[in-house]
């Protein structure tokens, strides 16, 4: 299969419109067959339920070529399995773990040639999502739903690659206790837009986002979960049931503990002890690990030892393996990788 003519090693996180993409819609209580269609474009009621009231949830997942050539996801069952707890708090259809995971491997399987190659540093993002398609004009949930899934080729989320990025802590709440920061819905990401302009109009790259109700504790970003390296080389993230349960920072957790012999701690942490960290990186699906060399708290400066320069030690030990059992140099757990070509 010929590859697309596009210059992978330097695509950014972007939008491109690739061959195929899956639909399924809910209808009198039930998912229709799904198909794959080349049509990118959504025509909706005007009075759908995701252009009045925002019920939409989605994923974000990616499709790695290997170094023996093979296409392959990673722990798409997990993808799957937090969409249906989204879809289930958004009082949506649940759509099923296995359809979600036959639509993934469709998807894939049909952009083939849009799949980045080994070594390029580019991935195929996935993105599946969900949304009422039904009018309501009271609030109140749909009746009518679409499950979509479609395929980017992206490169590195934050431009500068492994540059160690400057966060600042933000004024503005992204969660609240109780709320809906536990899943991965549009709404959450819509209320981070000004957040995240504001940050970007003063020099930052992204906001370190305290917990809403104390402004004490280190919750993660519009994007991304934290996780810290102590001065002795235990990794600390934070727990929280207002952030979202970040499948790489779970795999991070594993692959430190299992891979690296390393001592995990999941607890709260204060944004006060953030000094006593030597390196800090942001986790996630598009963020990988990148790297954090400094936040900056109302004036207050956090310097990682780490520095500006390069990811840190044991921060690079971590994006190392988990990125060699992405791209298959790395003998995975059992059941990470999923093969689809
Ligand atoms: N936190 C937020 C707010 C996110 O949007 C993401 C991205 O999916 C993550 C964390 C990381 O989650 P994952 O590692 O499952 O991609
Ligand atoms: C992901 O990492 O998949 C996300 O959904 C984060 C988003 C900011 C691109």
């Amino acid at each position: 299969m010929e590859k697309k003519n596009l210059d992978w090693s330097n695509i950014g996180f972007t939008y491109m419109t690739t061959d195929k993409r899956y639909v399924s819609n809910f209808k009198n209580g039930k998912w229709d067959a799904g198909e794959l269609t080349e049509d990118s474009t959504v025509v909706l009621n005007e009075c759908a339920g995701i252009l009045q009231y925002c019920q939409e949830c989605f994923e974000g997942l990616k499709a790695y070529t290997t170094a023996d050539g093979s296409i392959v996801t990673f722990r798409p069952d997990l993808n799957a399995e937090r969409m249906m707890g989204s879809a289930a708090w958004l009082e949506m259809p649940i759509f099923p773990k296995e359809r979600f995971l036959e639509a993934v491997d469709q998807v894939v399987a049909a952009n083939a040639a849009w799949v980045p190659p080994y070594g390029s540093g580019a991935t195929l993002y996935l993105r599946p999502y969900m949304f009422a398609t039904g009018p309501v004009i009271g609030v109140k949930p749909s009746s009518e739903y679409q499950f979509r899934l479609f395929g980017t080729p992206v490169g590195p989320y934050f431009k500068g690659g492994v540059k160690p990025l400057t966060l600042c802590v933000s004024d503005f709440d992204r969660a609240a206790p109780h709320g809906t920061g536990h899943i991965k819905a549009g709404l959450n990401y819509a209320m981070s837009l000004h957040a995240s302009e504001m940050a970007h109009m003063r020099g930052y790259d992204e906001n370190l986002f305290p917990d809403s109700a104390t402004r004490t504790y280190v919750e993660e970003t519009g994007g991304a979960n934290f996780l810290f390296v102590t001065r002795d080389h235990e990794v600390v993230t934070p727990a929280s049931d207002s952030i979202l349960p970040s499948i790489t920072r779970r795999s991070l957790v594993y692959v430190a503990e299992h891979y690296l012999g390393l001592k995990v701690t999941q607890r709260k942490v204060k944004i006060s002890e953030l000094s006593d960290f030597a390196e800090c990186g942001l986790c996630g699906t598009a963020a990988v690990i990148s790297p954090v060399g400094k936040i900056v708290d109302h004036g207050k400066e956090i310097c990682f030892e780490s520095g500006m320069e390069e990811m840190g030690e044991i921060t690079k030990k971590l994006y190392d393996t988990l990125t060699g059992i992405q791209m298959g140099t790395i003998e995975a757990p059992e059941g990470w990788i999923r093969k689809i070509l």
